[in-house]
């Protein structure tokens, strides 16, 4: 057991059960996209895990991309207000896009990132995320592709962090609250 370990109250998705799902999401998208030439735009930082496994389970001829976003507020409550801190790096014009995220959660990084990309001019924008948090949605979105939906809990590993930390851990488990709480 590792130090990090021994701050989770419970493993909600094993390594085995998430490399099971990006499998199934990985061949569904394979169909989905196969000849259509996709751009995978992975949301950093936390979807980085997940973008690598997902590109490697969907064997379609694509090319990836990054983009970094930062939202106002508080550690938990996002403000709404989200803004690009680092942008892609092409013209997206007339491409398929996926964006990779771990985590939908209230839906505003994703309701504006998808507008963005629209603007920008993308024939299209599927969203793939790994983890989908319904009952917390403020924004009116949907993803696309769906790893796993998830009660309101607070779910670090597989890329997901709590103040940058555990995101290395291979499964998706829930903190101990006393590992939070005194924030
Ligand atoms: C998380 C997650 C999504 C966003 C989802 O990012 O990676 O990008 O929040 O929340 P929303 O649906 O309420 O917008 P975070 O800001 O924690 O940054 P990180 O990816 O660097 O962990």
């Amino acid at each position: 057991m590792s130090m990090m370990d021994q701050d989770i109250l419970k493993v909600l998705y094993t390594q085995e059960e998430i490399a099971a799902r990006v499998k199934e999401l990985g061949a569904q998208m394979y169909e989905d996209f196969k000849g259509k030439d996709p751009l995978f735009v992975s949301v950093l930082r936390g979807a980085f895990i997940f973008m690598a496994d997902i590109v490697r389970a969907c064997q379609v001829k694509s090319d990836v991309e990054f983009i970094a976003v930062s939202s106002y507020g508080n550690a938990t409550t996002s403000s709404g207000a989200v803004q690009i801190t680092h942008d892609i790096q092409q013209d997206i014009s007339g491409r398929n896009l996926v964006v990779i995220e771990d985590i939908l959660d209230s839906g505003n990084t994703l309701s504006f990132l998808k507008q963005y990309f629209l603007t920008k001019g993308a024939a299209s924008v599927a969203i793939c995320t790994l983890l989908d948090k319904p009952s917390r949605r403020t924004k009116v979105i949907t993803a696309d592709y769906i790893g796993f939906t998830v009660p309101d809990e607070f779910v670090v590993g597989y890329g997901l962090d709590y103040c940058q930390k555990y995101r290395n851990l291979p499964y998706i488990g829930v903190l101990k609250p006393e590992v939070y709480s005194g924030e």
